[in-house]
C-alpha cells in the first residue's frame, strides 16, 4: 500500500539539514523507483528550436527584455533533419522546446514540423512507431494544443514554476496569470496529453512551506511527469541579486525529487540540466533521487550558447551522459518511448 504523507512529515524532511537524512531519503527513493518503474532511464533528445520569446519572466535568461543574446529560430527543414539524425542515433523520443510565441503562423509551423517528424520517423523506423514527441513551448490556446496533439505530439511540459499564486506573481510580470497557467494544464489533460509540470527550487521569496505546497499540488493535479531544477540566477534578469532563501538549492532539489518519487511512484521525473549545472554529480544524484528521464541536448552547437535560461548552463555530450547513466547502475531505455506509467494507469481507471 502506498504511504500517505502528512504536511508535518514533509516539512520535517525539507527543513532537516542532517546529511544522513538526505542519504536515507535517496536510498528510499531509489528502492521505490526500482519497484515501481524499474532501472530504465529514458532519453529525450532535446532540440531547443528557438530562443525567441514574447514573455518577460523575471528569472529567465531568454526573456524578451534581454537584448544581449542573439535570437534564433531554426528552419523547419533543419529541425526535421535533426530529428531524423536523433532517430538514427537510437533516440526513441524527442523534446522540442522554445521560447513562447503567440504568432499563429509560427505555431502553425510547429504543427507542420511535428507532423513531418511523425510521418517521416514512422516510415524510417522498423517498428513503425516513429519518434515519441514531447513539446515544451509554453502557454497556448486550447485549439493550438489540440492541433499539435493531432499532428502527433503526445506529451507536454509546462512548469507551474511556483504553485503559490503569490509567489507566481512575484516572479512574473503582471500580464502573466496563474489562472491561465492552470487553465493550460487542464486543457492539455483534457485533450489527452501526458502532462508534465514542475517548479524551480531556491527562488527569491520561496519558503519551505511553498515547497510543501508544490508537492501537494503535483499530487492533487495527478500529473504524469515532473521536471524540476534549482533556480540559477542569470545576470540579465530582474531577479538577479535578489536575496535567495537560506536553504541550499541543490540538496533541496534532490530532496524534492526523492519525495516526489516516494509520493508518486509511477510518474516520469526528469533529471534537469539545471541540477547537472550546479554540481558535477548532479546527474548521478538526480537519478539516485528517483529521476528516470534525461534530456541530452541535440541543439546545433552554433545556437546552444544562445539558449541560456540561466548562467553557465551545463552541456554534456550525449554519449557521455549515456555512459554515466550506465555507470550509475541504471539501464538506458532504448527502442521504447518510455511513456509515463502513471498515464497508462490513470487512463485504465477511466475506462
Ligand atoms: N534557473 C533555473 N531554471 C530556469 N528556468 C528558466 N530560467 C531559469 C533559471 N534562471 C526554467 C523554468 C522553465 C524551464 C524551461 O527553465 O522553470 O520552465
Amino acid at each position: 500500500m502506498q504511504k500517505s504523507w502528512s504536511k508535518q512529515e514533509i516539512t520535517g524532511i525539507l527543513s532537516c539539514r542532517d546529511p544522513h537524512l538526505l542519504d536515507e531519503l535517496l536510498e528510499a527513493a531509489d528502492r521505490c523507483r526500482r519497484d515501481s518503474v524499474g532501472t530504465n532511464v529514458y532519453l529525450r533528445g532535446l532540440i531547443e528550436f528557438s530562443n525567441e520569446c514574447r514573455r518577460n519572466c523575471y528569472y529567465c535568461g531568454i526573456r524578451k527584455g534581454n537584448r544581449s543574446i542573439s535570437r534564433y529560430r531554426l528552419a523547419a527543414g533543419e529541425i526535421v533533419s535533426l530529428a531524423m539524425s536523433a532517430l538514427d542515433a537510437g533516440y526513441s523520443s524527442l523534446a522540442l522546446q522554445s521560447g513562447e510565441s503567440d504568432d499563429p503562423r509560427e505555431i502553425n509551423e510547429v504543427v507542420q514540423f511535428v507532423q513531418a517528424i511523425k510521418t517521416q520517423s514512422q516510415a524510417r523506423d522498423n517498428t513503425g512507431n516513429g519518434l515519441g514527441i514531447t513539446l515544451s513551448i509554453g502557454e497556448l490556446t486550447y485549439d493550438q494544443y489540440k492541433k499539435l496533439w493531432e499532428a502527433g505530439a503526445h506529451r507536454y511540459l509546462l512548469r507551474i514554476e511556483a504553485s503559490d499564486p503569490r509567489l507566481f506573481s512575484q516572479i512574473h510580470p503582471p500580464g502573466q496569470s496563474y489562472k491561465k497557467r492552470l487553465q493550460c494544464l487542464n486543457d492539455l489533460k483534457t485533450i489527452g496529453y501526458q502532462v508534465g509540470t514542475g517548479i524551480m527550487v531556491g527562488l527569491p521569496g520561496q519558503s519551505v512551506n511553498n515547497l510543501v505546497r508544490d508537492l501537494q499540488f503535483f499530487v492533487d493535479k495527478d500529473i504524469d511527469m515532473l521536471g524540476m531544477g534549482p533556480y540559477i540566477p542569470h545576470p540579465n534578469t530582474p531577479l538577479y541579486k535578489k536575496q535567495v532563501p537560506d536553504f541550499e538549492p541543490f540538496s533541496m532539489t534532490l530532496k524534492i525529487i526523492a519525495l516526489a518519487r516516494l509520493m508518486m511512484p509511477d510518474i516520469n521525473i526528469v533529471c534537469s540540466t539545471a541540477l547537472q549545472t550546479l554540481n558535477p554529480q548532479g546527474l548521478e544524484l538526480g537519478l539516485k533521487a528517483g529521476a528516470n528521464v534525461v534530456m541530452p541536448v541535440l541543439t546545433p552547437e552554433d545556437n546552444r550558447g544562445d539558449y541560456t535560461l540561466y548562467d553557465n548552463k551545463n552541456y554534456t555530450r550525449p554519449q557521455e551522459l549515456i555512459e554515466r547513466i550506465k555507470e550509475s547502475g541504471y539501464t538506458v531505455g532504448l527502442w521504447t518511448w518510455g511513456d509515463s506509467r502513471h498515464y497508462a494507469v490513470r487512463n485504465a481507471q477511466l475506462e
